[in-house]
């Protein structure tokens, strides 16, 4: 779609002088206007322009473990599948079938063989090629001369896996995702080589958890970036990892920010541990590091696992938050002597995220006010959040 007719339609909801503020020096920057928490209208803009022409996170590819295992997705309106071949490979598809436009997936399921169509029985293969027409030619007659099934497979979307994070770039204009993802990889590097990615393993007890929030998913990016809040949101978590004893992290060029702990503990029962990253650089052991990977993901790195936080925007002021837990190496992930350690791991992570939610539903609230701005940011302790906002209003304009 032409850009300028993009732009003048953004402008009936928001006065883009609004947006431009956003991009000043912090001391005099306001935040995003409050027209993109709270109208509906304003979603459009953001799906196309945030979650299409970006790297989205969609899930991830521990949900769909076998063979034929595919979920349906509903990205704000628009249906996908998410689908695991024979080669092990996940792929991504826009969840219509091309006879009659009827949506093929309706519920998570292994399949058997092939995606068939529940209308005509249309049959497209893992790899969305379209492989069974029955009848198209009348009873009997699955093939006909008129039709050239070759054209018709179904609408795959580009994807990369990262970490076990599944990402799509809908309208494939995304720079590619090595080059997106090299920037952190290098400043992660002193944590993980790249080898050690593929050591993560999926915990299936304690590894899952999702919290539904009445907030806008903005929020949850927003809060995720500062720590600011530790004293007063966290008050436990402040009292072993204080304010002071974080620092920023503003990924150039931008595209991810968020915070850095330098007193981590590894969380012990008994003389129990997990298991550790084998190439940790032996000056950073007490560091961890928690990165918004704009514009829908918030992960965490320590020494003894990784977890994913991504977020499902459903409406303008309601968002699911996912969260997966990974340990180093199946022991740690799935043995039973480390069971109990495992729960209090993601009992401590849930309690943490749970406590933000008051912090991110308070902010949607106090969005419905006339009189706010967008607000103002602390000159020291919200820069990430400040980049956060920049990415957004640089992608909308
Ligand atoms: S709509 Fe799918 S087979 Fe007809
Ligand atoms: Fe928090």
């Amino acid at each position: 779609m032409d850009s300028n007719l993009k732009n003048t339609k953004l402008s009936k909801l928001i006065d883009l002088k609004k947006l431009e503020r956003v991009n000043k020096p912090i001391e005099a920057a306001n935040g995003l206007p409050n027209e993109c928490y709270t109208k509906e209208d304003y979603l459009a803009f953001e799906r196309e322009k945030v979650f299409f022409n970006k790297w989205t996170v969609i899930g991830v590819g521990s949900s769909i473990p076998n063979v034929g295992d595919t979920i349906p997705y509903n990205l704000l309106g628009i249906p996908l599948i998410i689908l695991r071949g024979k080669d092990m490979e996940i792929r991504v598809f826009h969840n219509v079938c091309s006879h009659r436009g009827f949506k093929l997936i309706d519920k998570p399921c292994n399949l058997k063989n092939v995606i068939r169509c529940p209308y005509h029985s249309w049959s497209y293969d893992y790899k969305g090629n379209l492989v069974a027409t029955p009848h198209i030619g009348g009873l009997n007659v699955h093939h006909s001369e008129k039709f050239n099934k070759n054209k018709s497979s179904l609408k795959k979307i580009k994807t990369k896996i990262w970490m076990d994070i599944i990402f799509v770039n809908i309208n494939s204009n995304e720079i590619e995702f090595d080059d997106y993802i090299k920037p952190l990889e290098e400043r992660w590097s002193k944590f993980i080589k790249k080898d050690d990615q593929n050591l993560i393993v999926h915990s299936k007890d304690f590894g899952y958890f999702n919290l539904d929030v009445k907030s806008n998913w903005k929020f949850a990016i927003e809060n995720y970036c500062e720590s600011y809040h530790l004293p007063t949101i966290h008050p436990e978590l402040n009292k072993v990892s204080n304010i002071n004893d974080h620092y920023h992290i503003q990924g150039l060029p931008n595209r991810f920010a968020g915070q850095g702990s330098k007193k981590y503990d590894q969380p012990m029962k008994g003389n129990k541990k997990f298991n550790t990253f084998p190439n940790w650089d032996k000056d950073w052991l007490k560091n961890s590091e928690y990165v918004a990977l704009f514009p829908n993901v918030m992960i965490g790195l320590h020494i003894d696992h990784f977890y994913v936080f991504w977020l499902e925007p459903i409406a303008i002021n309601k968002t699911i938050e996912h969260m997966h837990m990974y340990y180093i190496g199946n022991d740690s992930a799935n043995g039973e002597d480390l069971k109990e350690l495992r729960k209090q791991n993601a009992r401590f992570w849930k309690d943490v995220m749970i406590e933000d939610i008051s912090a991110i539903e308070g902010m949607q609230d106090g969005r419905n006010s006339p009189v706010y701005n967008g607000g103002n940011f602390s000159p020291v302790m919200d820069q990430p959040t400040h980049q956060f906002h920049k990415w957004v209003a640089e992608n909308l304009i």
